[in-house]
């Protein structure tokens, strides 16, 4: 490393992420049965073009040549989703072998390839039959998930370091339950609150059950922190909303052992949070290892002024509690991405700062980070995608000064691997540093992919 370089911390984690559900395809083989995410997906109009993970990338019978590819791009670590269903069909009883025996081959092939396995255990994919009893709004599902995480723990515990039990808990309750916009679908705004403790009760008996059978191990939860900002300074308690729903509704509980009172009176119309039991939060609030990060963008919000140009918040059809009268402002001149995502890089390092100075012990990573573009396969096949090159630049950056200002940043998961199932959106939005082209399942290593490669093995940045 020369002093013209920008460099991260000896050890520093690089990877890149994936899950069960966007890639692995073979969705009804050896036992698996659906999640939600089949139900909804096959259901008319959910997905555009009506797409389903059903083939996917595949995955699942292409693990050995994406593991040659992740060697390819040099990662340290790979960060991916057990499929519920597949090891534990119906989400009830015993495992099954045929499903646990994938994910140990890929631990092996992993290992063997001197990468560190780093395992989420729910990335959204919840068996329908625990749906059909009541899904996340359901009490019983907390239980249900800390019996899957013991069988999952059971069988790669040995050989697997990290663990992180549920990706964003934030969509699963608000998109799933509130919105509707994600599976399965229902429109409930108690129902998505109920969904947010009892995601939460889960990760708390997760974590319990995960450090019973092995002290040492490394547990943690991934959120996709909001970074928030009023679009005036007369937009504070907007800001303010959205922060308590999107954030301190998930940070307080786990890390303080408590609800945000705030939030609690915003949301006293649609829920008495009578479903809380005592003992509860120090049940959720057990010390966590390590807390991941997935950050996309920043949300600028509005209150109900009709001088500032706005648009509902995070979608048009959401309907989730206490958003109503909270509008997501769109900025002029800043550049977006192809899912309409502004880039704002600085609001990377502002979550950072703000997740170590409001919740201070706790070492962070980055566990996704990303964007999609319109990449297209140019001449002897390759994929010149330099928008991501700069976006994973610019937060690369961000990152670096997240850390020289003092946040404990332990690694970073670029999202994603592979193009994938990009859930409503189905495959027509890529976010692979490695291209897929879904007809032929033909990978191509994109631009973006060859500089992570060189970011990994000089651990840090050219100036
Ligand atoms: C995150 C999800 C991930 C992917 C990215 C783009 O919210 O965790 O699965 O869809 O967004």
């Amino acid at each position: 490393m020369t002093s013209n370089e920008l460099a991260f911390p000896p050890g520093f984690l690089w990877g890149a992420a994936t899950a069960a559900y966007q890639i692995e395809g073979a969705a009804s083989e050896d036992g698996r049965t659906p999640s939600i995410w089949d139900t909804f997906s096959h259901t008319p109009g959910k997905t555009v073009d009506g797409d389903t993970g059903d083939v996917a990338c595949d995955h699942v019978h292409r693990y050995r040549d994406d593991v040659a590819l992740m060697t390819e791009l040099g990662l340290a670590a790979y960060r991916f989703s057990i499929g519920w269903p597949r090891v534990q069909p119906g989400g009830r009883g015993p495992a099954n072998p045929k499903g646990l025996d994938f994910y140990q081959r890929l631990v092996d092939e992993l290992l063997g390839a001197g990468i560190t396995p780093w395992i989420t255990l729910y990335h959204w994919d919840l068996p329908q039959e625990l749906e059909d009893a009541g899904g996340w709004p359901a009490r019983d599902t907390a239980a249900r998930f800390a019996d899957y995480a013991t069988l999952v723990h059971g069988a790669l515990g040995d050989r697997v370091p990290y663990w992180t039990t549920l990706n964003e808990p934030w969509c699963s309750a608000f998109l799933g339950y509130a919105s509707g916009a994600h599976a399965p679908g229902r429109q409930d705004a108690g129902d998505a609150l109920r969904a947010v403790h009892h995601l939460l009760l889960g990760h708390g008996l997760a974590v319990e059950a995960i450090r019973a059978a092995d002290p040492r191990a490394q547990v943690g939860i991934t959120l996709n922190v909001h970074a928030v900002s009023p679009a005036t300074p007369d937009d504070v308690d907007a800001a303010r909303r959205i922060d308590g729903l999107g954030n301190r509704l998930f940070l307080d509980p786990l890390l303080r052992g408590e609800y945000p009172a705030d939030v609690l009176a915003d949301l006293a119309d649609v829920c008495d949070f009578a479903h809380v039991q005592d003992g509860d939060l120090a049940t959720i609030s057990a010390p966590l290892s390590l807390l991941g990060i997935n950050y996309y963008s920043r949300h600028v919000v509005a209150g109900p002024d009709p001088a500032v140009p706005a648009e509902p918040y995070w979608r048009a059809e959401t309907n989730w509690p206490g958003s109503e009268s909270v509008r997501f402002v769109r900025r002029p001149d800043v550049p977006v991405t192809a899912m309409n995502w502004e880039v704002d890089a600085p609001g990377l390092t502002e979550t950072l700062l703000r997740l170590s100075r409001d919740y201070p012990g706790v070492p962070l990573y980055v566990t996704e980070n990303g964007a999609a573009y319109a990449d297209t396969v140019g001449a002897g096949d390759t994929v010149d995608d330099p928008e991501r090159v700069a976006y994973f630049d610019a937060h690369l950056r961000a990152c670096h000064d997240a850390i020289a200002a003092g946040a404990p940043l332990a690694g970073y998961f670029a999202w994603s691997l592979l193009d994938n199932f990009e859930w409503t959106w189905g495959y027509t939005r890529r976010f692979g540093l490695i291209y897929v082209d879904y007809p032929t399942q033909r990978r191509i290593v994109k631009r973006s992919g060859r500089r992570y490669f060189e970011v990994i093995k000089r651990n840090g940045l050219a100036e």
